[in-house]
């Protein structure tokens, strides 16, 4: 059985835990933990056993932790990680323990994919580029609004290719996540450099493609508002629901009134971690004058790239299709049923 360890207990990686360690087609080995603080104790509660850096040890056995060994030890007993460590750090774990100890890894959408700490040559979608990962020892899952933005802007392209002109993209962003303890200031600000732009660029080479990103004070969802201009007039709106409809981890919501209303009915409906884990076109807001599209739609920050690691791994171990990860993606994160409920609630 493949061995996975997630190197990080943090907002993603504490997600990436419960999905592992519900595949049965894995043996999930456990997470790593660098500080000893409350989270530690939450990771043994939900019975996955911890490792923590070797220099460390002795800091979690006085602090009553149980503790299954060290990082190193877990990445040497693994056959693949899934890193999902802060922005960042991913790079000196590659350095300092992927590499030497030849295994593969899955990246997160903080890492870079240029320059001095490029952690992998390419970053996967799974809408896009999913059979090009197979057999891969590196690659970076995209981030949230960049798997989000390839998710809605590959259809566009397979269906209308060369009569879109350009695609702009507003990304508004969330503050802080709603479990992180982190104060929200009030303020807008935004991004000189969006790096969505050149990461959605590294999957589709072709798109013209132009983005800006604005923190806002909210831990809810992300927002994007994409105008796609079009070299003649634009297709009719039902024309654009459809070629959703039957689109993988895409919802189409019809009376939703902000990105709360979504996470909220998520919470509500007790999905796992008050995950929906898709990206949710708002019917309503969707907008068609002359030769631009609108297209307004949420991106759930926290859950969109777990079933896009689930994914990814799928393509790097198994090599499996497009379509039969699909299946096995859907059957452990129930897309399918949660796109229909939220829809049936939204309608
Ligand atoms: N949050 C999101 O919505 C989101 C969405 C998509 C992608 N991402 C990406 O996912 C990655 C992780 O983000 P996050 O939000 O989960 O961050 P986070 O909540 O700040 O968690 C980061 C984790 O990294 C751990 N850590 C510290 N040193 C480490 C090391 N050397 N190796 C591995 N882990 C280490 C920390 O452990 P201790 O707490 O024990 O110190 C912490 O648990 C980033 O690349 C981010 O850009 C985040």
């Amino acid at each position: 059985m493949v061995k996975v360890f997630v190197n990080g207990y943090g907002n993603i990686g504490r997600r990436l835990a419960t999905m592992l360690s519900a595949d049965k087609e894995i043996q999930f080995l456990g997470v790593a933990k660098y500080t000893a603080d409350e989270k530690t104790r939450d990771a043994l509660d939900n019975k996955f056993d911890v490792y923590v850096p070797k220099h460390n040890l002795k800091q979690f056995r006085d602090s009553n932790y149980e503790i299954s060994g060290t990082v190193e030890e877990a990445v040497e007993q693994s056959d693949i990680v899934v890193d999902a460590a802060k922005e960042g750090g991913g790079f000196d774990n590659k350095k300092r323990l992927y590499e030497p100890m030849k295994k593969a890894a899955i990246f997160q959408g903080g890492e870079d994919r240029h320059g001095a700490h490029s952690v992998a040559d390419m970053i996967h979608n799974s809408r896009v580029n999913y059979a090009k990962a197979s057999g891969k020892m590196y690659v970076i899952q995209g981030s949230c609004n960049v798997s989000g933005m390839g998710r809605i802007m590959q259809p566009l392209a397979e269906k209308f290719g060369d009569e879109i002109e350009r695609y702009d993209v507003t990304i508004v962003r969330r503050w802080a996540d709603l479990e992180e303890s982190k104060e929200v200031r009030d303020s807008i600000e935004w991004d000189e450099s969006p790096h969505h732009q050149e990461d959605v660029k590294d999957f589709m080479p072709t798109a013209n493609l132009f983005v800006e990103a604005y923190k806002v004070p909210s831990r809810m969802m992300h927002l994007h508002q994409m105008l796609i201009r079009f070299k003649t007039k634009a297709p009719a709106k039902d024309t654009i629901i459809e070629a959703f409809r039957k689109e993988f981890g895409v919802a189409i919501l019809k009376s939703a009134k902000g990105t709360a209303d979504v996470r909220k009915k998520a919470l509500n409906l007790g999905f796992q971690h008050g995950d929906t884990n898709m990206v949710h076109i708002h019917q309503e807001a969707l907008r068609v004058q002359n030769d631009v599209l609108k297209i307004l739609y949420t991106d759930d920050q926290t859950g969109m790239v777990i079933p896009e690691n689930h994914l990814l791994l799928q393509s790097m171990v198994f090599g499996r299709s497009r379509e039969q990860a699909i299946k096995k993606t859907d059957t452990l994160f129930q897309i399918s049923r949660r796109t229909r409920i939220l829809e049936e609630e939204f309608k």
